[in-house]
């Protein structure tokens, strides 16, 4: 068996995925023309995505994001993202979607949970791939729309909505203004996870964890700026959800096979790591890629991969009598 058959074949999670990021730009084209919208001019199609910061990143995944107006509109959307998953070998899958951005072009919340509902459906039962969604509050929208965003995600709750995320630019709006959003998730028995020192400062880690008392960490690269925290993580067995491909597009760190990537020097700390594609189409990935771009710049072994793979299981937010059947 090959690198590539071996890394489809073992069983393993998603869980940092965004719909919208996960739309193809033929997609995105299709989409934009059936709904009379414009798009930007193009040589390529690929020449759509074309970023190389998180802010500029953030704009296209926005301009994407406002081509999706009906229910099936989202359901296409997400029945490509959760199919590539599951060509990729996925088991299950946690993903995320911006329900801000469609608001504001007038799409109903309800509108987009048809579609989305029932692409998890069909998913299911074409491959076997069971998904759970988690609504992220764009931080940049602040506290109190942030409490709009959650009253609506739990007016609208079902099983397949699992948790809370948090995401867009960390660096001018940090963590702690989201203690009470968080703490409400909490009460209510969402799930929570929040993007952290991905471009901001390892603080925005431990105030994610002490503050919005977090399950997991999204990216968390810049953890590795302050020892005493990376200690503590690797004590906590606090879970963070790496993505190589958008390291290499929209952060500093361009050189996967560099000693000073972080993701490296994560591993190398002994921390809990998950493997998980972001935005796939956007950059040019899919799951199953981003573990082979481990393995062959971080030199991990057969071995290695599959404890990823079986971390990807436990940070889960699967129910444990299905995590052991799994295991
Ligand atoms: N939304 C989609 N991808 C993101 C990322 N890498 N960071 C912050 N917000 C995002
Ligand atoms: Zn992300």
């Amino acid at each position: 068996m090959d690198l590539q058959e071996f890394i489809r074949s073992i069983p393993k999670t998603e869980l940092h995925l965004h719909l919208e990021g996960a739309i193809n730009p033929e997609t995105f084209l299709k989409i934009s023309r059936k709904n009379k919208l414009e798009v930007p001019q193009f040589k390529i199609v690929s020449d759509l995505y074309r970023y190389d910061n998180l802010l500029d990143f953030l704009k296209v995944y926005s301009m994407a994001s406002r081509s999706v107006i009906d229910a099936d509109d989202f359901h296409l959307i997400t029945y490509e993202a959760l199919q590539s998953c599951a060509n990729s070998g996925a088991r299950y899958v946690e993903f995320f979607f911006s329900p801000h951005v469609h608001l504001e072009c007038g799409v109903a919340y309800q509108t987009m949970l048809a579609g989305i509902f029932r692409a998890m459906d069909d998913i299911e039962t074409d491959f076997g791939l069971i998904s759970k969604l988690i609504p992220a509050h764009n931080r940049e929208h602040g506290l109190e729309r942030g409490f709009e965003f959650l009253d609506m995600v739990l007016a609208h709750r079902t099983d397949k909505v699992i948790g809370i995320g948090l995401d867009f630019d960390e660096t001018p709006f940090p963590p702690a203004q989201f203690k009470p959003l968080f703490d409400r998730a909490r009460q209510a028995g969402l799930h929570r996870t929040a993007h952290a020192g991905e471009g901001g400062p390892a603080s925005n880690v431990r105030d994610s964890l002490d503050l919005l008392k977090v399950e997991r960490i999204d990216h968390g690269y810049r953890v590795m700026e302050d020892l005493d925290l990376v200690a503590r993580c690797r004590a906590d067995r606090t879970v963070f959800t790496i993505c190589p491909s958008s390291t290499v597009g929209v952060t500093i760190w361009r050189d996967l096979a560099a000693k000073d990537h972080p993701i490296r020097q994560m591993i190398e700390a002994g921390l809990t790591i998950v493997v998980a594609a972001d935005d796939p189409p956007m950059f040019e990935t899919d799951l199953a890629n981003e573990y082979q771009l481990l393995a062959t710049n971080m030199n991990l072994d057969a071995a290695a991969l599959k404890t990823l793979a079986l971390n990807s299981l436990e940070a889960s937010w699967l129910d444990e009598s299905v995590k052991r059947d799994w295991r």
